[in-house]
């Protein structure tokens, strides 16, 4: 059990609540953050009704100042954040003649922007201890590309070039930043745009070579030993966890 203080964005739902169940489970200390307030609590209290430490904070975190205000709340509650894991994402399928400049922003600000401020927010409490690990939450869609999904594949990208920075420029402060690109998770997310048409969860699922979609803990289990102390030595790594769908 390591008593460590873990943020997890995105963990109302799909992966990040996968994550948040598995490091609760582990021991940490789980600080839920969503922009969806009542399922981010409803999980915490999930994870408090089994002896865990959790608490739910509802913040969007392409808002910069409520990030700040979310991270203060928490630290206060738990104390130095220690692990961040950025899952909080959103999807769209457009054609490239198509996107508005309103949903490329949103999706940059979400996917991206939302991603570092999240570990901008925790990074004073890693460089005082002198230890950190971050993981980040990217999609296979930036390094095979998708269709439809340019302004997504580019947010996820940049997700993917800044956690190699971070890597760098961290890797003296004993703190650690991988990103997990999923390829086909089965969660909310993927089951949304199934119910739109746009995809079948099944149909890709078939075409996966270890033949079955991902799931939530098969992504949590790589983070929390990337976030272990075996996973000390693994840093700016893409660490694919998609059943061989990109090799
Ligand atoms: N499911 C997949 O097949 C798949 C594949 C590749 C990458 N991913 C990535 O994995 C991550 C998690 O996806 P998922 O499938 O679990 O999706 P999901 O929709 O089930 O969960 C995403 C969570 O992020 C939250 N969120 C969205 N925008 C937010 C914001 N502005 N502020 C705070 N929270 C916000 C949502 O409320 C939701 O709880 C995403 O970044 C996604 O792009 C998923």
């Amino acid at each position: 059990m390591t008593g460590r203080v873990a943020v997890v964005t995105g963990a109302a739902s799909g992966i990040g609540l996968g994550v948040a169940r598995r490091f609760a489970a582990d021991g940490y200390q789980v600080a839920l953050l969503d922009r969806d307030g009542e399922p981010a609590e409803k999980a915490a209290a999930e994870l408090r009704a089994q002896g865990a430490t959790a608490q739910a904070y509802e913040v969007d975190v392409a808002d910069w100042a409520a990030v700040r205000g979310a991270f203060d709340r928490l630290r206060a509650d738990l104390g130095p954040v220690e692990v961040v894991v950025t899952s909080a994402g959103i999807e769209s399928f457009d054609a490239a003649a198509g996107i508005t400049q309103e949903t490329w922003d949103r999706i940059i600000a979400i996917n991206l922007t939302g991603t570092f401020s999240c570990i901008q927010a925790a990074l004073p409490d890693m460089l005082a201890a002198n230890w950190g690990r971050i993981v980040t939450i990217s999609s296979s869609s930036a390094q095979q590309g998708a269709p439809y999904m340019a302004h997504y594949s580019a947010s996820k990208g940049g997700v993917i070039g800044m956690t190699k920075a971070l890597a760098r420029e961290l890797a003296g402060n004993g703190i650690t930043v991988n990103t997990i690109p999923p390829s086909l998770v089965d969660t909310p997310m993927a089951r949304d745009a199934e119910a739109r048409g746009l995809v079948s969860v099944d149909a890709m699922a078939a075409m996966v070579p270890l033949g079955r979609a991902g799931t939530p803990a098969d992504i949590a289990g790589a983070c929390a030993f990337l976030c272990s102390d075996d996973g000390s030595y693994i840093t700016g790594q893409i660490i694919g966890v998609n059943g061989g769908m990109y090799i």
